[in-house]
């Protein structure tokens, strides 16, 4: 890194985040490599010298969203030249991983294009700009993992610190008909245990109470152990035994043929597991399953979900669903109605197909008509929205664990989230926030559940 960057003062650095939360992670990381860079966040691109746009590519028109944006901080980066002010804009992501070339082509004023994998060589890519001036594109997939360089020094990313999400897994081998994420993050690659432990340790010494482990396929984990590797119920067991203050644990996302009885298991033996698992299925037709190349049938995703209420009676369920798939008929989208009916979700995301380039499903026949889909998903929607306000109300009367997260909206309220995800508002006194209180659950509501202390037991932990 050259003298006069690393010596220079504050840069105000504006990170623009879409997408999942391994985006977030990856901004998160981001800052963390570009700080001895002299750079520090800045809320407004106005005020930055750096703006980084990090992109998802699963939505629709992810592309033309991505040019208007750049449209925007164009426009931003004109306004600061014309007070002497220099601004990087750096595009991020899955859009910078598929589409590299085509932006620097449609949008040559983009400095920096860098793929999911190269974040750790943003600082030599910001310098050799500063060196040689021009754009630079990375979106190579480097033969070592991201995972080995990246400083592992992330900083807990929301809610006064006590819930932080680690990356452990990123990348999937599933290639899924409709899906970018095997092209724009590559191969399956596990993070090192022992890296995992040490960024763990340090987010729990910083007051992190709830650690949610990423990837893309996060229960095909298999990261280096001890001369072999240990799976993600290892990995867990690990986790629990060596750092007794982390309260509790959640993983997203799983895929239904990596949810193996070991794991199941943990979510009855290991106690800081959550009851609360996200296990997408996408449809409930064994044709459109087989369509979708997901390597598994929908009575196969009901056993599973029986032999996860067998160990852990109250797990809740979420899941992702795609109605429209080419080639869904009436009749396959009833299939998946149906499986949403056996199964009874706690909540859920859906979504309607859309096709995304090189992937097998955009170039299949029989792509579904628009309006075919809108029905399709507004009834599927309908039915998950009756299941989580179904869940909700079932809480009521029920003493949960409540990790108390900060201050609620109204005087002498104070917010928690659940076992189960959901944002629990009570009264409650400023001291209990970070602790783990029990709260009987008194008031349902569609995004979030009301209660009160639960007397005598306030504190659980
Ligand atoms: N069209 C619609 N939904 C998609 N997803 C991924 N790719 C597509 C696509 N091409 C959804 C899947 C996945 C979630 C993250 O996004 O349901 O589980
Ligand atoms: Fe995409 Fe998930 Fe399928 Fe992998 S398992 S291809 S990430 S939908």
């Amino acid at each position: 890194m050259p003298e006069q960057l690393s010596n220079s003062p504050s840069r105000g650095l504006h990170i623009i985040t879409w997408g999942c939360q391994m985006n977030v992670y990856d901004s998160a990381r981001m800052a963390d490599v570009l700080r001895p860079l002299g750079y520090s966040p800045v809320d407004l691109p106005d005020n930055a010298d750096m703006i980084i746009l990090n992109t998802c590519h699963i939505r629709e028109r992810a592309a033309e969203k991505v040019f208007s944006e750049l449209g925007r901080l164009r426009q931003i980066r004109e306004a600061r030249k014309l007070e002497g002010k220099e601004t990087l804009i750096a595009v991020a992501g899955c859009v910078a991983q598929a589409e590299g070339k085509e932006l620097l082509a449609r949008a040559p004023y983009v400095d920096l294009v860098l793929g999911p994998q190269t974040y750790h060589r943003l600082p030599e890519m910001v310098a050799r700009i500063a060196r040689a001036g021009g754009s630079v594109i990375d979106t190579d997939f480097p033969v070592e993992s991201k995972f080995d360089l990246l400083p592992e020094e992330a900083a807990p990313q929301n809610e006064g610190n006590l819930t932080a999400f680690l990356t452990i897994q990123e990348g999937c081998d599933k290639f899924c008909s409709f899906c970018v994420v095997p092209y724009t993050r590559g191969a399956e690659t596990s993070r090192p245990v022992a890296s995992i432990l040490a960024e763990a340790e340090r987010l729990v010494a910083s007051g992190v109470k709830e650690i949610t482990l990423l990837g893309q396929n996060v229960n095909a984990f298999h990261g280096d152990w001890n001369g072999g590797t240990a799976s993600l119920p290892e990995l867990a067991s690990l986790l629990h035994e060596k750092i007794p203050a982390l309260k509790r644990l959640r993983y997203i996302t799983s895929h239904p043929r990596d949810m193996e009885q070991a794991l199941i298991d943990a979510h009855r033996d290991n106690p800081i597991f959550m009851p609360y698992l996200h296990l997408p299925v996408q449809s409930g037709s064994d044709k459109v399953l087989k369509a979708m190349n997901r390597g598994h049938t929908a009575d196969e995703y009901r056993e599973i979900i029986s032999r996860l209420r067998q160990a852990r009676p109250d797990i809740a369920l979420t899941s992702d669903f795609i109605v429209g798939h080419p080639g869904e008929t009436d009749e396959d989208f009833e299939a998946t109605m149906q499986l949403v009916r056996d199964v009874r979700f706690a909540s859920a995301y859906s979504f309607k197909y859309s096709q995304r380039p090189g992937t097998p499903a955009a170039g299949q026949p029989f792509q579904v008509a628009e309006d075919v889909k809108e029905k399709r998903l507004a009834a599927l929607q309908a039915l998950l929205r009756e299941q989580q306000d179904a869940f909700n109300a079932s809480l009521v009367g029920t003493v949960q664990d409540v990790l108390v997260t900060g201050l609620g909206r109204k005087p002498g309220q104070l917010n928690g989230r659940s076992p189960y995800l959901q944002p629990v508002h009570f009264e409650g006194d400023p001291s209990q926030i970070g602790q783990i209180v029990k709260v009987r659950i008194t008031a349902p509501f569609t995004n979030s559940l009301g209660g009160h202390l639960h007397e005598q037991e306030g504190t659980a932990i």
